[in-house]
């Protein structure tokens, strides 16, 4: 039988019954199962062939949820929650015993999400469980934007896929702790931090890229196209820049120079919202090798080249 579709109560019911379902957000697709179902959970890591060290997001429908699956959360946590409303934001708060070991690998922290996309919120709450979901895609490999890629990269590994069309945000979730009463950033997302700044009305600690993370989503090599890939600086004047053969070059924008940019008018939103598939474009491809220029080092372009980064130091490595 087909298993990518858009079955709503088929994607409701593989959940409920302990499988794997390819799930839309407006980030990325997420490989999600019943949080509170340990084989389930196990199955998630067995398919990605992701590390048990590395805990999973628990995406919830609603935020009155949350107590479900978090001992305590922070004010700035609500306040948070009431500015910006279901979105591209994941809170690290002390977790309830009811959550699995599994999915926080031992931590004493749970990562909650309530996606923004309505339909990742209808499966979740339709299935009536908290869901457990990393993005659905072999560990350290490039995260998947549409339905289909979630087929080409997992295909059998998953029983059903729920196509919510293409990601509308493009990278995966901001990612926000707290120690000591102060926020912290441990992966740079959809949500920009100057805009949790203006709700916090400090500058939260964006964490430093290391090899020894909190969140493994902060490895250095990470969504790797599987090639070499050279980042130029953003603003870059490519008519300098030596092409050659069998090399892919990727402005950020259009110009004189001919070649096909990642954006068509400069913005970030829309340079997130291609960016993995530009990478899989060039993954599949001939070309031995990628340069690609930089966002600007702001708002969302922020997180575009961290992902960047991460991808061109495995190419490198
Ligand atoms: O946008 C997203 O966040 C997507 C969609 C599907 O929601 N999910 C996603 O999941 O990106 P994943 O597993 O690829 O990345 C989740 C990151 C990991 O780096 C993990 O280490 C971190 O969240 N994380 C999970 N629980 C954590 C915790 N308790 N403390 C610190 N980091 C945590
Ligand atoms: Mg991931």
């Amino acid at each position: 039988m087909q298993h990518l579709g858009t079955d709503l109560a088929r994607a409701a019911s593989v959940l409920r019954s302990g499988g794997l379902v390819g799930m839309p957000t407006e980030t990325v697709y997420g490989l999600a199962a019943n949080a509170l179902d340990e084989v389930a959970v196990a199955r998630i890591f067995d398919a990605k062939n992701r590390p048990h060290f590395d805990p999973l997001i628990v995406h919830l429908a609603d935020w009155n949820d949350v107590d479900r699956v978090a001992a305590d959360v922070p004010a700035e946590a609500r306040a948070l929650w009431s500015a910006l409303g279901p979105s591209a934001l994941t809170y690290v708060l002390p977790k309830r015993p009811e959550v699995p070991d599994l999915v926080t690998s031992g931590l004493d922290t749970v990562a909650v999400r309530i996606p923004q996309l309505e339909l990742a919120r209808q499966l979740i709450a339709s299935a009536g469980v908290p869901v457990a979901a990393p993005s659905a895609n072999p560990f350290g490999f490039v995260s998947p934007t549409t339905a289909q890629h979630v087929a080409d990269q997992l295909a059998d590994r998953v029983d059903y896929i729920l196509d919510g069309g293409p990601c509308a945000v493009g990278v995966e979730s901001t990612i926000v702790s707290w120690t000591n009463g102060r926020a912290g950033v441990l992966r740079l997302g959809g949500i920009p931090v100057e805009v949790l700044s203006d709700v916090l009305g400090y500058v939260p600690e964006v964490q430093p890229s290391s090899s020894q993370p909190t969140a493994p989503g902060m490895l250095e090599s990470h969504y790797a196209p599987g090639k070499p890939m050279q980042l130029l600086p953003h603003g870059v004047d490519w008519s300098t820049v030596n092409r050659m053969e069998g090399v892919r070059c990727v402005p950020w924008t259009p110009g004189a120079h001919g070649l096909d940019a990642l954006t068509t008018s400069g913005s970030c939103q829309q340079g997130a919202q291609r960016l993995f598939a530009a990478l899989r474009d060039f993954a599949a491809s001939s070309d031995r090798e990628l340069w690609m220029e930089l966002a600007p080092e702001e708002g969302l372009g922020r997180a575009i080249n961290d992902r960047l980064r991460r991808a061109a130091h495995r190419a490198e490595g």
